[in-house]
């Protein structure tokens, strides 16, 4: 599961011990050699499913890390394509590996807070990839309000997500067991490490992006193995 020039268990326990924007900062020179990078082939899928070469005008990519979605975005933006992520030291890789990226749209990465976008009506698309299980189920309604409003009318909210196991599948049990182990993290230390699997499960999201105003739509079987689980989702911002 994890690469020799990843962190080290000893790392990735100071990491869980630390708040999240610290704990990502910590890891971030050794971030790309995890598991919790979003792999390139789902980027990749994500970004054909966006559109071709210079098709979107502004995009926007919610907790960017070091860039993997930020990579495949900009060679279909005209205007800008941005990162937002509220780790100085993730973004600092970001700014490193984007300066080879290909793609002529000027990069902007902004330190800021997901569940506060500093965005109104400014982007075409807004993707967010491996970075919801950063949003609480509390904080869902929050989150998915500023990604509406940094949409301009007819933008698209374009993210992966999956149902959720079934108790007889054993990552229903890890997952689960995962979260019970963060819950009680979370209570008894601060500041808090909030990152929870089985959040965005689809059906279940697609009421919350209704609410915000969203026309949804689902794809499966748009991403190989071993994704083959993995759900797209477009949420759409009505025109006018
Ligand atoms: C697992 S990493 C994923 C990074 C990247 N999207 C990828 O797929 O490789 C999660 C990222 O979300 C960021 N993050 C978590 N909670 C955040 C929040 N509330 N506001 C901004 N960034 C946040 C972290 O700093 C980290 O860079």
């Amino acid at each position: 599961m994890f690469h020799p020039q990843g962190p080290s268990f000893v790392e990735l326990m100071r990491q869980a011990l630390a708040s999240t924007e610290h704990g990502y900062d910590l890891i971030a020179p050794k971030f790309d050699y995890t598991p919790f990078r979003t792999p390139a082939p789902v980027v990749t899928a994500l970004a054909q499913v966006i559109g071709g070469p210079g098709s979107v005008g502004a995009a926007l990519d919610v907790c960017c890390g070091t860039g993997a979605a930020l990579r495949q975005l900009r060679p279909l933006c005209r205007d800008r394509v941005v990162g937002v992520d509220f780790s100085r030291g993730m973004l600092d890789e970001a700014r490193r590996q984007l300066a080879d990226a290909p793609g002529g749209a000027p990069v902007e990465l902004v330190r800021g807070d997901a569940l506060d976008l500093p965005f109104a009506a400014e982007f075409d698309v807004v993707t967010c990839v491996g970075a919801l299980g950063h949003v609480q189920p509390g904080d869902e309604d929050r989150f998915i309000a500023g990604i509406a409003r940094a949409l301009r009318p007819g933008g698209r909210f374009v993210f992966a997500t999956t149902r959720a196991p079934a108790p007889t599948e054993p990552w229903f049990w890890m997952a689960h067991g995962f979260n019970a182990v963060m819950r009680v993290r979370n209570a008894l230390l601060k500041p808090q490490f909030i990152m929870y699997y089985l959040t965005f499960m689809w059906p279940d999201i697609r009421e919350t992006l209704v609410r915000a105003g969203f026309e949804v739509t689902a794809e499966r079987d748009l991403f190989a193995k071993p994704y083959q689980r993995a759900i797209l989702v477009r949420a759409r911002k009505p025109r006018g």
